[in-house]
């Protein structure tokens, strides 16, 4: 039976924990799975010996105030395999839940483009909410302002595009905006072929999106 090293969560808030681990000689964290991404800072000089579920184990150098980062998933036992006292600091990335939430939604959101499917659309989109199209009169395309009037207009993408496909879908959230790039590909209601890389700009309140804004390539 080995001593159980000490964990002494000095810092945490929604984006990060940080816990210092104190090891006596020979002591352990136990069995654990990282849940999360996450750096260590060795506060000591020392020696770990790692115990991994395949029943390996190897040792690893720890230098006083040189970091190293590994992912989440990592399963091992930590032990201290020096004569003397061990500390370090392990720094967690914790998960955003709002943005988790958020890339949810925009996959709920493309998803929905291609089901050709008007409540799950909307479903994406917050109370007070705005398309603005590629394409109108005015400088920022056509507004088409609250839900209704959304609405409306996602149902017209479908009426005016019979066959329609949103492909090669990427995406990279940037704060409360997602860029999100695709190519679409369809036939209007005379049977043309359109084929066109856009991309949308979506701006989230909360959870939901609460303006799309719509960008195309022109053929010329
Ligand atoms: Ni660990």
């Amino acid at each position: 039976m080995r001593e159980k090293a000490e964990g002494i969560v000095r810092f945490e808030n929604e984006r990060f924990r940080a816990t210092e681990w104190r090891f006596s000689p020979g002591a352990e964290t136990g069995w654990h799975v990282h849940g999360h991404d996450y750096v260590v800072v060795p506060l000591t000089d020392g020696r770990l010996l790692l115990e991994e579920p395949d029943g390996r184990s190897r040792h690893a150098p720890l230098t006083r105030h040189a970091p190293y980062g590994r992912g989440a998933g990592v399963h091992h036992n930590v032990v201290n395999d020096s004569d003397a006292p061990l500390a370090f600091l392990e720094v967690e990335v914790l998960e955003d839940p709002l943005l988790e939430e958020r890339e949810r939604v925009l996959q709920c959101f493309v998803d929905a483009w291609n089901a050709r499917d008007v409540d799950a659309l909307m479903a994406c989109m917050a109370p007070d909410c705005e398309f603005r199209t590629a394409s109108g009169p005015d400088a920022d395309g056509a507004r088409h302002v609250g839900r209704e009037a959304v609405r409306a207009a996602y149902a017209a993408v479908f009426e005016r595009f019979p066959q329609a496909a949103w492909t090669n879908e990427t995406h990279r959230m940037i704060g409360d905006l997602a860029v999100s790039h695709w190519r679409f590909v369809g036939h209007d209601r005379e049977g043309r072929a359109v084929e066109v890389d856009g991309c949308d700009l979506l701006r989230f309140s909360g959870g939901l999106i609460d303006c799309k804004d719509s960008y195309r390539k022109a053929r010329a």
